[in-house]
């Protein structure tokens, strides 16, 4: 049986600077780890410690895993440390992801802010492989400036030309500069004239706790029912697989039962957007 405490070692083979604080380090497993978009992973950096993260690379790609890491603290402060070369541990994957096989024939919507872009870089990568499963995919992301929206390259030229008829890519930052053409503003700011059918919508939003929560209920107040609306809670977390009850969200462990969970399971927890 797989013991679920031991991590397979990975070697980090690429670094990139997305923004000012988050690189995407992207490792390669001793062991291929086979996971969901939306499903996370716990990472250890020897001698420091360990941190869940949820891989932002397509969950298609065998022998690689990209992760989207924002400095924060101790071990983020140590990943990016770390150059080409290094050795981490990776265990997991751990919790539940994103239903896509429920989404079928539906139009999707994804809103999303800072960090929150890596689970759904995962997300629409796994979507636009199977574009034909889909009716139409609406990505709207926000960055505080135009230096930090990641994977900047990607969601400016390569994703808004997939399909224009089926994919469309709407940016916005709180604060624009000289080099700034596009929407000025909270994320919020482009959740409106959707052009989506919300009687066939699904709604997924991942980001920092307070752009969730207004997105979320802008998305209640433009007709996005709560069991339409997927949330990526991000809760501390320690054992990461349903032991500890560090992650708990009222009943629901996140770590376990998330941490991607429908809106109508939480809305009335306590703490749920801390
Ligand atoms: C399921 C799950 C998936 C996650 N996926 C990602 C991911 O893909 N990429 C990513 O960058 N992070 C992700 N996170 C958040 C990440 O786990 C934390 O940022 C990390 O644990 C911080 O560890 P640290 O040792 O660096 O910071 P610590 O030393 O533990 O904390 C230092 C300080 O940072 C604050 N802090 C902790 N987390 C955050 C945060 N997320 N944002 C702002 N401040 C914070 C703490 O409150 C504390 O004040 C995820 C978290 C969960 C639960
Ligand atoms: S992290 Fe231990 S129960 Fe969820």
């Amino acid at each position: 049986m797989k013991n679920v405490y031991k991590p397979i070692t990975a070697e980090i083979v690429d670094v990139i600077t997305e923004t000012p604080t988050i690189k995407t380090f992207v490792v390669r497993p001793r062991e291929t780890i086979a996971f969901k978009a939306g499903e996370f992973m716990e990472v250890t950096v020897p001698g420091v410690g360990e941190a869940p993260f949820t891989p932002s690379s397509s969950p298609s790609v065998k022998d690689t895993i990209d992760f989207t890491i924002m400095k924060v603290g101790k071990v983020t402060e140590a990943i990016h440390d770390m150059e080409k070369g290094a050795l981490v541990g990776v265990r997991g994957p751990f919790g539940k992801g994103y239903p896509l096989d429920a989404w079928k024939g539906k139009e999707i919507l994804i809103v999303g802010g800072g960090v929150g872009g890596a689970p759904l870089r995962a997300l629409f990568l796994a979507l636009v492989e199977r574009l034909g499963d889909f009716k139409k995919i609406l990505y709207c992301y926000g960055a505080r400036t135009p230096q930090d929206i990641v994977y900047k390259k990607q969601i400016m030229e390569e994703w808004p030309r997939i399909d224009p008829k089926k994919v469309e890519i709407r940016l916005t930052v709180d604060e624009g500069d000289e080099t700034w053409k596009g929407n000025v503003g909270v994320v919020t700011t482009v959740v409106k004239d959707l052009g989506l059918n919300l009687n066939n919508s699904v709604a997924i939003v991942c980001g920092p706790p307070i752009m969730m929560k207004f997105a979320t209920f802008r998305l209640v107040e433009i007709g996005y029912p709560d069991n339409a609306i997927y949330l990526s809670m991000e809760k501390n977390m320690s054992c990461g697989i349903g032991k500890c009850g560090h992650c708990m969200l009222g009943e629901y462990m996140v770590c376990k039962d998330g941490p991607v969970l429908t809106y109508d399971l939480i809305k009335d927890k306590p703490a749920i957007w801390d």
